[in-house]
């Protein structure tokens, strides 16, 4: 069955601890909240994407256990349709997420389980999906050489390729000539250039190198709360962030943004349009406690947008 959007990527469960500090090694801290929700980068986008109006696939392997069916009952009720392997011989992943009450930051560990073992077969299983995307989406979570080949095989269907390089790895020669878009932070930048990213400015050379390393139409470097900078054939621009009330969580911005994103382009929106709308989505999202939870409606982006 084609759809508008395809994701490929992970689904984890989320552990995240409040704590008004991070730990130490060796100590025992006595946190000030905690939830269990769903989480992974890929499934966070495809809840985003779906969420704000798109019609999305999601490519996955999770296992077959509590985790999972709480994988499947999040797709459900974002209206995503779950493309996933149900695998009987591997637990379903978790992150173990700490979130500093303070400043909002996070440190993240993720242990992806059977999302891991995703193979190349299995994203071919699902090639004629894929070919006939609009719009199709990856991350680095689940093996490279498994996202390389999804990339590929959209590409030569003619879909709107993005790459969100999170967690950043070593990337094999040419496998940014697969995609359209690309969309790092500040350090999944700097480490896919060698080049150190701390501003807009350095954002913009770091864009440059991305092209020069074969994107295709836009690189764009994401800055927390200072936006994006996007870099395409037309020039540079900046791409304001948005406030939408005060930020709880900024955990899964990232997913908010490319999923909205995603969805823009599904929609017809032309780039800067595209990224207004995932931007609308992402300042949304951290004013929400949880990543795939915290995801907004395309009614409240409109309204955010409309502001
Ligand atoms: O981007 C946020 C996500 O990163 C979390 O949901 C966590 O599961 C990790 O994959
Ligand atoms: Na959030």
């Amino acid at each position: 069955m084609p759809h508008d959007i395809v994701i490929l990527g992970v689904f984890v469960a989320d552990a995240a601890f409040r704590c008004n500090r991070l730990p130490r090694l060796g100590e025992t801290l006595i946190g000030t909240g905690f939830t269990l929700g769903p989480g992974g980068k890929g499934s966070n986008q495809a809840v985003a994407a779906a969420k704000a109006g798109g019609d999305v696939g999601f490519l996955a392997r999770i296992g077959d256990d509590t985790f999972g069916a709480m994988g499947m009952a999040t797709w459900e009720a974002a209206g995503v349709t779950p493309l996933v392997i149900r695998d009987a011989t591997r637990a379903t992943g978790a992150a173990g997420i700490f979130i500093e009450e303070t400043e909002g930051r996070n440190a993240i560990v993720i242990s992806p389980g059977a999302a891991a073992a995703i193979t190349v077969a299995d994203v071919e299983a699902q090639a004629a999906t894929i070919a006939g995307a609009k719009v199709a989406v990856t991350q680095l979570e689940q093996p490279v050489a498994v996202a390389e080949r999804f990339l590929r095989i959209a590409a030569a269907g003619g879909a709107a390729t993005i790459l969100n390089p999170a967690p950043a790895a070593p990337l094999p020669e040419g496998m940014l000539a697969l995609c359209d878009y690309v969309t790092p932070n500040e350090a999944e930048a700097a480490e896919l250039t060698g080049i150190p990213v701390t501003d807009r400015a350095s954002a913009a050379v770091a864009a440059d190198a991305l092209l020069a390393q074969g994107v295709r139409r836009a690189a764009i470097v994401t800055l927390g709360g200072d936006g994006a900078l996007v870099r395409d054939a037309a020039g540079v621009r900046h791409v304001p962030a948005m406030q939408a009330g005060p930020v709880v969580d900024t955990t899964g911005a990232g997913d908010a943004f490319n999923g909205g994103f995603a969805a823009g382009l599904a929609a017809g929106m032309d780039l800067d349009a595209a990224l207004r709308f995932g931007t609308a989505v992402a300042a949304l999202s951290v004013t929400r406690h949880g990543t795939a939870a915290s995801m907004p409606t395309r009614a409240e982006v409109e309204a955010l947008l409309a502001r």
